[in-house]
C-alpha cells in the first residue's frame, strides 16, 4: 500500500500546491490538515484526506501524524511584511504548530521524513542593511538577529529540527524560502506580499482608470522572488536528499521593487503614477539567495524567470480580481 504523507497547512499557497504535485506523482495516501474551513483552501481535492484541524493542539498533530510516513509542516499564521510587522506575537504562536508536530512526529514510530519550512526571515538583518546587497550564505542566520517576530519563530524551530534529529533520531530536513510567489496565493487582504500585492494594484488600476499606484518604501528595496513550481520541486529534493542543515530555496535573480512594478507594468501594457509610502512595512533594504550550496548538493538551482512566473501569476490574480469584483469597479 502507498505510504501516507501528512501536508500540515495544506489549505495554503504551498502546501496546496505540494498536495497537487504528490498527486500528480502518483501518491494515494495524503492526509491534508488546515486550520481554515475547507471553503477557504486554495486547492481541495476529493481523493485526499482533508482535515480542518488546529495544529497549535498537541492532540491534532497526534491524529494528523497517525500512520504517516513522511511530515511536511508548512502551516503557520504568517504573510508578507504588512502582517509580519504588525503580528509578532502571532507569527510566534507558531512555534506551537512546529513544536507538537514535531513531537506527534517522533512519537507516531512510522515518520522517516520531516521537512520544516523555514524563511530567509531567519538571516541577521545587520548583512540586509544595503540594497545592493551580497547574496546570503547558510552561514549568515548567526550569530542571530533575524527578523523580529517570525524571524525568531523560524530560527528556533529549525534548532528544534536539528536537536530532534540529533538526540530522538527523526529525519528531519528544513528549506531557507526566500520570498515565494505564483497563482493559487493570497493576493488580497493583509497578508499578501510584494509580487501578488503589484499584480493587485496594477489590475485594479487597468479596471478602474484611476492611475495611482501607492508603493511601500523607496522602490530600491531589492529581493529574489521564487516562482512556486521550483519550490515545490526544492521541497522535494530536499526532503529526500541528505542535506542535514538548514538550505537556502530561493530565486538569485535579484530585481528592486521598481524593477518589479516594471514587469507587472509591461504586463498589463500600462504605465502608472508611483507614489512612495515610506512609513510602510518595508522588511530590510536588500535580500538575495546565494544557491552555491544547493548547486553543490543537489546539482540544481531554482531557474523560472521572474518575468515568466509573473505572467503567469498576474493572469491569474485578474481572474480572481474579476471574480470578485466585476470589470471597472474599485478594488
Ligand atoms: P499560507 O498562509 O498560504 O499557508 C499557511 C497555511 O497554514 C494557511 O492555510 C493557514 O490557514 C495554515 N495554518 C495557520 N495556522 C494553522 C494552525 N494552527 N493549524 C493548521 N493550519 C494552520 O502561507 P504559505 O506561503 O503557503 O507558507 C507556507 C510555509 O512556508 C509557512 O511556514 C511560511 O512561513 C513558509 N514561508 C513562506 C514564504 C513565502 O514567500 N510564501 C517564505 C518563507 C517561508
Ligand atoms: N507586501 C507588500 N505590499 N510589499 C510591498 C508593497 C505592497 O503593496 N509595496 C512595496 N512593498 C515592498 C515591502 O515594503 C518590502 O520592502 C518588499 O516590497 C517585499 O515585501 P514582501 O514581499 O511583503 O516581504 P519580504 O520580501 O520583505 O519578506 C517576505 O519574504 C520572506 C522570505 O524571503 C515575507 O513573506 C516573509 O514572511 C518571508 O519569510
Amino acid at each position: 500500500m502507498d505510504k501516507l504523507i501528512l501536508v500540515a497547512g495544506g489549505g495554503g499557497f504551498i502546501g496546496g500546491a505540494l498536495v497537487a504535485k504528490l498527486r500528480e506523482l502518483g501518491h494515494t495516501r495524503i492526509r491534508s490538515v488546515d486550520i481554515k474551513p475547507t471553503s477557504e483552501w486554495y486547492q481541495v481535492f476529493d481523493d485526499v484526506e482533508n482535515v480542518v484541524a488546529d495544529l497549535k493542539e498537541k492532540a491534532a498533530c497526534e491524529a494528523a501524524c497517525r500512520d504517516a510516513h513522511e511530515v511536511y509542516n508548512l502551516a503557520a499564521d504568517m504573510g508578507g511584511m504588512g502582517f509580519i510587522e504588525n503580528n509578532k506575537a502571532l507569527c510566534m504562536l507558531s512555534v506551537l504548530i512546529n513544536t507538537h508536530l514535531l513531537q506527534a512526529a517522533q512519537q507516531a514510530g512510522t515518520v522517516n521524513r520531516f521537512f520544516y519550512a523555514s524563511s530567509a526571515c531567519v538571516y541577521n538583518a545587520d548583512k540586509q542593511t544595503n540594497e545592493d546587497v551580497v547574496a546570503l550564505k547558510e552561514e549568515d542566520a548567526y550569530p542571530a538577529m533575524p527578523e523580529d517576530g517570525y524571524g525568531w519563530e523560524k530560527l528556533f524551530c529549525e534548532r528544534m529540527c536539528r536537536h530532534f534529529r540529533e538526540d530522538y533520531g527523526l529525519t528531519t530536513r528544513v528549506a531557507r524560502f526566500h520570498n515565494v510567489y505564483g497563482p493559487l496565493g493570497t493576493w488580497d487582504g493583509g497578508r499578501e506580499k510584494a509580487p501578488a500585492a503589484m499584480c493587485r494594484k496594477v489590475i485594479t488600476a487597468k479596471e478602474t482608470g484611476n492611475h495611482d499606484m501607492e508603493i511601500w518604501g523607496d522602490g530600491k528595496q531589492t529581493r529574489s522572488f521564487m516562482y512556486i513550481d521550483d519550490c515545490i520541486e526544492g521541497i522535494l529534493k530536499i526532503t529526500h536528499s541528505d542535506i542535514l542543515e538548514p538550505i537556502n530555496l530561493g530565486s538569485n535573480e535579484l530585481v528592486t521593487i521598481n524593477g518589479l512594478v516594471d514587469i507587472v507594468e509591461n504586463i498589463a501594457d500600462i504605465k502608472l503614477d508611483r507614489h512612495y509610502k515610506l512609513d510602510a512595512p518595508k522588511g530590510v533594504n536588500g535580500r538575495n539567495s546565494d544557491n552555491t550550496m544547493i548547486k553543490e548538493l543537489l546539482g540544481w538551482e531554482p531557474g523560472i524567470r521572474l518575468a515568466d512566473g509573473m505572467k503567469l501569476t498576474y493572469d491569474w490574480i485578474h481572474g480572481e480580481y474579476l471574480k470578485k469584483h466585476g470589470s471597472g469597479v474599485a478594488g
